[in-house]
């Protein structure tokens, strides 16, 4: 390991090989435990600490209060892939303009390792924007983006958290867990190496953060490839208003570009449910 990656947690019954992720990934810090409220507020805490090399990352084998986007909770029993990564936004000159695009970096990301894996033939993976991962229609992943704010060096880092269905089938899932998700290995009728899939995400993730900074146009490439959402009929729920319309496409800034009643709009947040029309 060199001088810059720091190794906080080696346990020998890890899921996931510590050691490693500092030394054949991007990442310079990180924390395994086996069970956690969320790795979000895990990567919120050490947001505040200046010691804390980034990129760092936190898994866990469990989550117990795992949180979604907007009010939701996010379910992942035994065998998910819960993890969060703290970036430092200088580093990919990420601004608040850019919030949308590494949203939908991320989703790329996720979409780059998963389609490596070689999933059945007839599955189908996409983005349905901002982030969401379905197979199949169903969601597989979820992301959740946060800014800690407040006083450096945590006002300068963000947090990208992302749970991926791996072993967990969804058919364990609680009925408020929601109606349409799905597991990897609900796909395939197979179990699937946690930490070889958290390994590809963090490769695809160092890639596309790349691209990213570098304004590249395969990123916006990549997800108007994978957009799920293109000529369907959408609602879009942002901060109490609701919206609904035909998505015309994701644009390269990565807004939502939404044909509507009285016009074109363009949505740089929010949370969209495909209409059966
Ligand atoms: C969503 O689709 O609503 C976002 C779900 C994000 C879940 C992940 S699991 C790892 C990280 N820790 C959390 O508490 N949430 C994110």
């Amino acid at each position: 390991m060199g001088d810059s990656t720091e190794l906080v947690e080696v346990r020998r019954d890890s899921l996931i090989d510590v050691e490693h992720l500092c030394t054949d990934t991007f990442v310079r810090h990180a924390e395994f435990f086996d069970t956690l409220g969320s790795t979000n507020d895990r990567a919120l805490e050490l947001a505040a600490r200046p010691e804390v090399p980034t990129p760092a990352v936190v898994v866990a084998r469990l989550q117990t209060a795992g949180r979604g986007r907007g009010s939701n909770t996010w379910w992942a029993d035994d065998g998910a892939l819960t993890f969060s990564l703290l970036l430092d936004t200088a580093r990919w000159t990420i601004t608040p303009r850019d919030w949308p695009r590494l949203s939908l970096a991320a989703g790329v990301a996720v979409c780059d390792a998963l389609a490596g894996m070689n999933l059945e033939s007839r599955s189908s993976l996409g983005l349905r924007w901002p982030n969401d991962v379905l197979i199949d229609g169903r969601k597989v992943c979820g992301i959740l983006i946060e800014s800690p704010g407040g006083a450096p060096p945590a006002k300068d880092r963000l947090i990208v958290g992302i749970g991926i269905n791996v072993n967990n089938s969804w058919q364990a899932a609680p009925p408020d867990a929601g109606p349409e998700g799905t597991a990897l290995c609900d796909v395939t009728g197979r179990r699937h190496d946690v930490q070889t899939i958290l390994f590809g995400v963090l490769r695809a993730l160092a890639e596309r953060l790349k691209q990213l900074a570098d304004g590249d146009e395969q990123l916006p490439q990549a997800w108007q490839q994978l957009d799920l959402l293109r000529g369907r009929t959408v609602r879009i729920d942002t901060n109490g208003h609701h919206t609904e319309g035909t998505c015309v496409e994701i644009a390269t800034d990565g807004a939502l570009v939404l044909e509507a009643a009285d016009g074109h709009q363009r949505i740089y947040s929010g949370i969209v449910t495909a209409l059966e029309r």
